[in-house]
């Protein structure tokens, strides 16, 4: 039976609904990224500017999903339409070298302390696929640890610890990847003792999905620790936390250096982009040796039509600049400070259960759970993650929150673009959120 929320959704939203009739008979759940499936229909956009956004049907919303972490500047910032639309009129594909390519890799050397050598991918999933082949290839062993519920992109390898999705994984592989429990140093530890083959340890250096689920900061210099006595590759997988947790990401941020991380949405400006950056012995894997055996036996081809391309480089490089030359990082961070205390604020005047909490522009509204919380690391038990994660609730909070005009979910993703007038109407449609979330015995 619908409920409040969703008859209000469907009600003014006719025109999405025709769409997704269309959508579903040509995508799998009428949608082309397994996030935007929304029952009874997803929405959608026409265009965007700045922090907001417009459906079809005409409904103003404020955003947080932010091109899924990667518009840091906002939708279309003046800066990098100029960019991308001049590099239009240059050409789009040389396939060649470019010296955009270079001022890209600077930037990224520039603001990230792990990054002696570059290469550049098409995507996230890319970046982390070819991290995890750098240090098998580099030590000759073939094992990844990784830990429970940390998304790395959907290739073969990332994929065991999801809750689901891995239908046509051989089971070889799925063999060489090790899952553990996030937080226990001593579990690492004991693990890289007892097995000799594994290459690299990846994870999201502030917790799973996006921070949703925190990693306790220690656990990152225990990690370094570890790895470096047994002579494995650490990762960070900054697809999400590069240049967004500070302009040189988690890494800058804590003061913990890995050996290599993996880079995508923010570093290409808001277009398809990916790289790794880590050591340059790590990274010269790729590199040609006068030596035939290497060449045939360690080291890793590495071609990609799109690598580096163009576009991406220069709405990168633009974007980059930016981050490296103005407050970028300040203003997100402020206005996710304001959005926390306002959202902590109105659910103690609500006296509603549930926190705001986050690093830097990264911020999760949990709710249904009363429990411990410093406002920026918030480790709840099990049981608790399990009420906050509950799927009904946080389904009703996404679908009431856009009907109030907040496309966030119970994350939002903050940018420069956002204003204290964007925030403060956000925590106001929240207050609404959590009014109807009670009227339909939610919380
Ligand atoms: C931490 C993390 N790693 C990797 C990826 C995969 O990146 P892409 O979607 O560009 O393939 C994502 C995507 O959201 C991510 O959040």
């Amino acid at each position: 039976m619908a409920t409040a929320i969703t008859r209000c959704y469907v009600d003014e939203h006719p025109k999405c609904a025709e769409r997704f009739a269309q959508a579903k008979e040509m995508f799998p759940n009428g949608v082309t990224h397994d996030a935007r499936n929304q029952s009874p229909f997803p929405y959608y956009v026409s265009h965007a500017i700045g922090p907001h956004k417009w459906d079809i049907d005409g409904q103003r919303i404020i955003d947080y999903k932010t091109g899924h972490g990667a518009l840091i500047l906002g939708h279309s910032h003046p800066d990098v339409v100029a960019a991308v639309t001049e590099q239009m009129n240059r050409g789009t594909h040389f396939s060649a070298s470019t010296d955009l390519e270079i001022r890209w890799a600077g930037l990224v050397q520039q603001l990230v302390p792990c990054a002696e050598k570059v290469r550049f991918h098409s995507s996230g999933t890319e970046a982390t696929m070819m991290a995890m082949r750098m240090a098998r290839a580099y030590t000759g062993k073939s094992k990844i640890v990784k830990f429970e519920d940390h998304f790395h992109g959907w290739h073969d390898y990332a994929m065991p610890g999801q809750a689901s999705g891995l239908g046509g994984i051989p089971k070889e592989i799925l063999n060489t990847v090790i899952v553990l429990p996030p937080n226990d140093i001593s579990v690492v530890e004991e693990t890289l003792a007892n097995d000799g083959d594994v290459a690299g340890v990846i994870l999201e250096p502030t917790g799973s999905h996006m921070g949703q689920r925190p990693i306790r900061p220690s656990f990152l210099s225990e990690l370094r620790e570890v790895t470096r006595h047994f002579g494995v590759v650490l990762i960070f997988d900054e697809v999400v936390t590069g240049f967004r947790t500070s302009k040189g990401g988690a890494q800058g941020y804590y003061g913990v250096t890995p050996d290599l991380s993996s880079f995508a949405k923010i570093l290409a400006g808001g277009l398809p982009g990916g790289a790794v950056a880590g050591r340059a012995d790590l990274i010269d894997m790729i590199q040609l040796r006068e030596d035939a055996e290497f060449n045939q036996n360690q080291r890793i081809s590495h071609n990609g039509t799109f690598n580096a391309n163009p576009l991406s480089a220069a709405a990168g490089s633009t974007a980059l600049n930016l981050i490296a030359t103005t407050p970028v990082n300040d203003v997100a961070d402020a206005m996710a400070s304001r959005l926390k205390r306002g959202l902590n604020e109105m659910l103690s005047r609500m006296e509603a259960p549930g926190c705001a909490s986050g690093v830097s522009s990264a911020i999760f509204l949990k709710l249904g759970v009363d429990h411990e919380c410093d406002g920026e690391v918030c480790i709840m038990s099990p049981e608790d993650e399990r009420k906050a994660e509950d799927g009904a609730l946080k389904g009703a909070l996404t679908m009431s929150m856009y009907t109030h005009g907040v496309d966030s979910g119970p994350r939002f993703l903050l940018g420069a673009a956002h204003s204290e007038r964007d925030v403060d109407d956000t925590v106001e449609a929240a207050e609404r959120a959590v009014r109807d979330l009670r009227d339909e015995g939610l919380l």
